[in-house]
């Protein structure tokens, strides 16, 4: 099975970039499953109809994850609600919000699950005081299904692929261990800035801990460095504006599963796309 994940699109610059590559790393790497992180397909801060409905219309992507910035626009909610979309919110937000945090993604014969989580270190979203545990959420979720024939009471699924979406790489670092070999694939999201350290867990698990993204380049992750460096000197909240370099970053990964639903190669993708 090969899965390509792309990390946080961002804006339209990363939707128009998307529509550039996309239709040709298709026909290259042939996935069985294309997912793209997207809570901040909408000028960089959540989702809306119109925005899912552009990069939908490539008729390629199979589910789409998400994370702290979902809660900013009520079109998100409304999103979120309608089960028959495969988008997720991060599963361990309190049950009060709306959505799912993990959900079953059919690709022909194969099964995929994916759960989406959220970290809890440096996250200052009011709504992420609503947080639970991420190891224990995700726990409850493998106590239903799995990637291990061995556990026979359990719903056998080909794949079981995590984002998790988190500001401190020691926390990413850290689930990946926890989860090594239970699940087939983990990666990071979020801090828009890819790590150099994509690998095979011990126990067969595909990790990196971020992605990256698919963004302005020149940019403070996806926006303009002018009201960005003014922030910073006058310690005071600016306008924040789409960064609008040119050049746009495309981060993505590629990840190779064999039969037991673990890892036979990641590789991370990172190409420079004209506008
Ligand atoms: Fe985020």
């Amino acid at each position: 099975m090969v899965i390509l994940f792309f990390g946080d699109v961002f804006g339209r610059p990363g939707r128009e970039a998307l529509k550039k590559i996309l239709p040709n790393w298709y026909k290259k790497y042939k996935p069985d499953f294309t997912i793209a992180n997207i809570e901040n397909i909408a000028h960089g801060s959540g989702i809306t109809y119109s925005t899912l409905k552009d990069i939908d219309d490539l008729g390629i992507f199979n589910a789409y994850t998400s994370g702290n910035h979902i809660w900013n626009r009520s079109e998100t909610k409304e999103l979120l609600q309608n089960d028959s979309l495969p988008i997720l919110r991060p599963l361990n937000y309190t049950k009060a919000f709306p959505g799912k945090g993990y959900k079953i993604i059919q690709s022909g014969a194969k099964r995929l699950l994916i759960i989406n989580l959220l970290g809890r270190v440096f996250m200052k979203d009011k709504e992420s005081e609503n947080l639970s545990n991420l190891l224990l959420a995700v726990d409850e979720v493998l106590e239903d299904y799995s990637i291990d024939e061995m556990e026979i009471t359990k719903d056998m699924v080909d794949g079981i692929f995590i984002d998790i979406h988190a500001e401190a790489t020691a926390e990413k670092r850290v689930l990946g261990a926890y989860l090594d070999g239970r699940v087939s694939a983990i990666v990071g999201t979020h801090t828009h800035v890819p790590t150099r350290d994509e690998q095979i867990l011990p126990h067969g698990t595909a990790y990196i801990t971020d992605v990256g993204m698919v963004g302005p380049y020149n940019s403070s992750v996806g926006l303009d460095f002018k009201n960005m460096i003014q922030e910073y000197l006058t310690e005071t909240k600016q306008k924040k504006e789409i960064g609008d370099d040119p050049l746009v970053e495309v981060g993505a990964v590629l990840i190779k599963l064999n039969k037991r639903g673990l890892a036979d190669e990641i590789k991370h993708l990172r190409e420079l796309v004209q506008k």
